[in-house]
């Protein structure tokens, strides 16, 4: 059986007056019946892991650079994450693929990175609306998901993230069948690439604009783990409820 896991993603958004958030998320689950990860900007990793420390929250980070150290000013080693408090980084977003011009090759660079140090690796992928309208979502998954996760990848550190670019932010969501399609679709391919033994324990998130609305029936769809959840993870009051339709679902 997988643990689900309902994970939060908040961008660059967040101050330290966003730590109280993240207290109220721990008090109102302290003994979750699914992973709860929050990955805050890197500003506030260190203060994040302190704020959760005794709970049940785990802190990620939302990249990291593929080197161990050296010059490359601005970035973050997976050891610098680690050392910060994170147990788990964002790797491949969409936003950082569109943003940076990240290849699959650095994302799975950087997913080798943040095994070395022991990090979960949430690996996103995910199709544009042309992708789609184009009848290219199942093949353009398909070799995301093939250049982008290491072949050391197993259930215990790797996640992966569906996440359609065209439902980030939007308030679009895929219908269910769309949603069921590319699960099952990733699923099969990682079966065949990684054995039974080894896909069927790797976590598979829906991610775009799930809300506490949503999530219900989201969660619902065969082959969803969980979610990695963007605008509605910043306040306490709207990811809790999202959590709890995980734990019942
Ligand atoms: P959203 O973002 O929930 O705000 O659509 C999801 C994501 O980008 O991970």
């Amino acid at each position: 059986m997988r643990r689900k896991l309902a994970a939060g993603n908040w961008k660059m958004n967040g101050t330290g007056a966003s730590l109280a958030e993240l207290a109220d998320l721990g008090e109102r689950h302290a003994d979750p019946a699914v992973d709860i990860l929050i990955c805050p900007p890197a500003t506030l990793l260190s203060r994040a892991a302190e704020a959760v420390q005794g709970g049940a929250i785990a802190i990620g980070a939302q990249d990291c650079h593929a080197e161990a150290a050296g010059a490359h000013t601005g970035d973050l080693s997976a050891a610098m994450l680690k050392d910060a408090g994170a147990s788990a980084v964002i790797l491949g977003h969409s936003e950082r693929r569109a943003d940076h011009s990240e290849s699959d090759a650095q994302v799975r660079a950087k997913a080798e990175a943040a095994f070395a140090e022991d990090l979960i690796a949430v690996i996103c992928l995910g199709e544009t609306l042309e992708q789609r309208e184009a009848g290219e979502t199942l093949k353009i998954v398909g070799d995301q998901l093939a250049a982008s996760v290491p072949d050391s990848a197993t259930a215990a550190n790797t996640v992966i993230a569906y996440e359609p670019v065209w439902a980030i932010g939007t308030g679009k969501v895929p219908t269910l069948e769309q949603i069921g399609e590319v699960h099952n679709f990733l699923r099969t391919e990682l079966v065949h690439r990684f054995g039974a033994e080894i896909a069927d324990g790797i976590r598979l998130l829906y991610g775009g604009s799930v809300k506490p609305g949503n999530a219900g029936e989201i969660f619902a769809v065969a082959n969803v783990d969980g979610a990695l959840v963007g605008g509605a993870s910043l306040k306490a009051a709207d990811f809790s409820p999202i959590i709890e339709t995980l734990e019942n679902a």
